[in-house]
């Protein structure tokens, strides 16, 4: 376990705010409302294809942390290059798929690491996805992956870490299986979380903060369950100090 996480797992649960919007300003203004030190700010897909780096720079300006999340997965090459890029922005962490292979997860990490010494920066946080949370054995199944859910995460999850990465991404009913059979020495994120159960959700597995943690997770992910509310610094202050990361 690098020095790093053995940090941020005495540091305790963290949370991570997805700035699902595709305007700057109004991530911004998101940005600008919430605790820059006791959150972490995740710029995905939407955010960075509308907004590009400057998404990067305006939280570094802010002196927020940003969790890049693009998912890399491509030819090891070319995800080597794209984690050497997201290196030079200053991310803070960034995700990729651990279908993408050991090959590819190597790359990655090697490239963030040769990034990092090169420009005297941290090295930033690796997580891997292994099965997206929207997905499940009927969605799985469609795609032509017939071996059970749950074994196919602990299967990516042992492959992602012996390449390297820092954490994993997973749903939070599977955080206890994967602490349980991997050991503590990685991170666990897990999207999915909703404060209360949400009819029609596209997330099919999901729990509540205090579930994921109680389950082994270390940094929770939430989005729509905090910018769709009427006020998203409370909602953030409330989960904050469920997790106990804010003197109440
Ligand atoms: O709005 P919601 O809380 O469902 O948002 C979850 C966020 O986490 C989204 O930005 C989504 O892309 C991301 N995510 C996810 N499942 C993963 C990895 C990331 O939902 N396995």
């Amino acid at each position: 376990m690098s020095d790093d996480v053995i940090q941020r797992r005495r540091f305790g649960p963290g949370l991570a705010v997805a700035l699902d919007v595709t305007d700057l300003l109004e991530a911004e203004s998101i940005v600008k409302q919430l605790p820059a030190d006791e959150v972490l700010f995740k710029v995905g897909k939407q955010l960075f294809v509308a907004q590009g780096p400057e998404a990067v720079a305006m939280i570094r300006r802010h002196g927020g942390r940003c969790l890049l999340d693009l998912k890399f997965f491509d030819i090891p090459h070319t995800v080597e290059k794209a984690v050497r890029e997201a290196t030079r922005l200053g991310v803070w962490g960034m995700t990729l798929h651990a279908l993408g292979g050991g090959e590819m997860l190597t790359a990655a990490r090697k490239a963030a690491d040769s990034m990092a010494r090169e420009m005297g920066t941290s090295v930033p946080f690796l997580f891997a996805v292994t099965i997206p949370t929207s997905m499940d054995a009927t969605t799985l199944k469609e795609v032509g992956i017939t071996t059970p859910l749950e074994v196919s995460v602990l299967h990516l999850a042992d492959l992602a870490l012996k390449a390297g990465v820092d954490g994993i991404v997973a749903s939070p009913l599977e955080a206890t299986v994967l602490r349980k059979a991997l050991g503590g020495d990685f991170l666990i994120m897990t999207p999915g979380i909703r404060l209360s159960p949400q009819p029609g959700d596209d997330q099919k597995r999901v729990a509540t903060p205090m579930e994921a943690i109680s389950a082994g997770a270390d940094l929770l992910v939430m989005g729509r369950s905090i910018l769709r509310t009427d006020d998203p610094v409370a909602t953030v202050r409330e989960v904050l100090t469920q997790l106990g990361t804010l003197v109440p």
